[in-house]
């Protein structure tokens, strides 16, 4: 089955075009990071009409790039939510609207739900059960994976998402936005021992919480009376780079820690680290080191796959298309859509 996904949940307008589970065709991303830049974070409507600017343009790209025509395109998948609403309805709008002319099948997808299937658009063969950890600007999670679109999940974040902590923690230091690359640049400059930052402790709960760390890199910089950048392209100073390699080596550590408790308990036979932050250098090194130790097949998704894509929905879209599935009628954004862990969440994503 050829597809045609698009995503647009946040800041990214995306469309991609796959071949069945192990071909994907094309995959353009237009980022927005540039527009956002000044305001320090997502400016929800200037995201919306960026979209409105951008979908079109792009799906034609994703198209020709392909080598894909329309009237070869048998089913759209499209990001339904979570995400920003106004952002949501733009792919939303666009998918229906080729499913209405052209007469295709569209399927709603769970943003989560494809973040969890990139693990297995260069890997297809990556054996199940899996363990997949979700790290984005707005998700922290990891999931227990039985099989395509089947998924528990086993922990969360409790306030901040890591992507998000490492975003609030750069604007604290001065550095550009987004933040998350940044410290992740400068990191190795740094002692990751330097500065301390305890084991975040959520009272026998297995979930994550960053938000302590926040809180710590603040006080560090009050107790220390250590400034933060005056302009974000100002050569860092040594205490300074010493505080950004303890955070960054805290929050991967954390990330760790939490996914080692999870595959002791869960037994999975491969690991998945995926979302925007699955790009930070040092949780990659530590992820490799974690599965070799436990014996797990590992996949991190190339870069290309890590951030917000739609190759990714396309994947996770796949097999409700393939059963013939059409949600084109009740197609419609929802900002909050949870995936995984109760029995009702798994119809939630049955009847995406
Ligand atoms: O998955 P994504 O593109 O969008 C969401 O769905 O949230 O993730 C974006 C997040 C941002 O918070 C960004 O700072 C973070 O991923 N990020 C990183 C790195 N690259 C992107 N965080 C740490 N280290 C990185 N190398
Ligand atoms: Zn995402």
């Amino acid at each position: 089955m050829r597809l045609l996904a698009i995503e647009t949940s946040c800041d990214e307008t995306a469309a991609a075009v796959l071949h069945g589970p192990r071909r994907v065709l094309s995959s353009v991303v237009s980022s927005q990071v540039r527009l956002h830049a000044p305001y320090g974070g997502v400016v929800p409507e200037i995201a919306a009409r960026h979209h409105l600017e951008a979908i079109e343009p792009v799906v034609r790209e994703a198209l020709s790039r392909a080598g894909t025509t329309l009237e070869q395109i048998e089913g759209v998948a499209v990001t339904r939510g979570p995400g920003l609403v106004g952002c949501l309805l733009v792919g939303v709008a666009a998918a229906r609207a080729l499913g209405l002319v052209r007469g295709l099948p569209v399927v709603g997808v769970n943003h989560l739900a494809g973040h969890v299937a990139s693990g297995w658009l260069e890997t297809p063969d990556l054996p199940y059960p899996a363990l997949a950890l979700v790290v984005s600007g707005g998700h922290t999670a990891i999931w227990r994976v039985t099989a395509p679109g089947s998924v528990e999940q086993l922990a969360r974040t409790r306030d901040d998402a890591a992507g998000e902590a490492f975003d609030k923690v750069a604007k604290m230091l001065g550095l550009a936005y987004p933040g998350g690359p940044e410290i992740d640049r400068l990191a190795p400059q740094g002692d990751p021992h330097a500065v301390a930052f305890g084991e975040v402790r959520t009272k026998g709960s297995r979930d994550f919480s960053f938000s302590g760390y926040k809180t710590a890199v603040r006080v560090h910089m009050n107790a220390t009376g250590l400034p933060p950048l005056a302009r974000p392209d100002e050569p860092p100073s040594r205490p300074l780079l010493d505080l950004l390699a303890s955070f960054r080596h805290a929050v991967v550590r954390e990330l760790i820690r939490r996914t080692r408790q999870a595959i002791e308990e869960s037994r999975p036979r491969a690991l998945v680290v995926a979302g925007g932050v699955a790009a930070n250098a040092l949780l990659r090194e530590e992820a490799r080191r974690l599965a070799d130790e436990c014996g797990l097949a590992l996949s991190i998704p190339p870069l290309r796959y890590c951030g917000d894509n739609a190759a990714m929905i396309g994947l996770a879209g796949l097999p409700a298309l393939a059963a013939g599935e059409n949600h084109l009628d009740a197609l419609d954004a929802a900002a909050a859509l949870p995936l995984g862990g109760a029995e009702a969440q798994r119809t939630t994503l049955r009847h995406l």
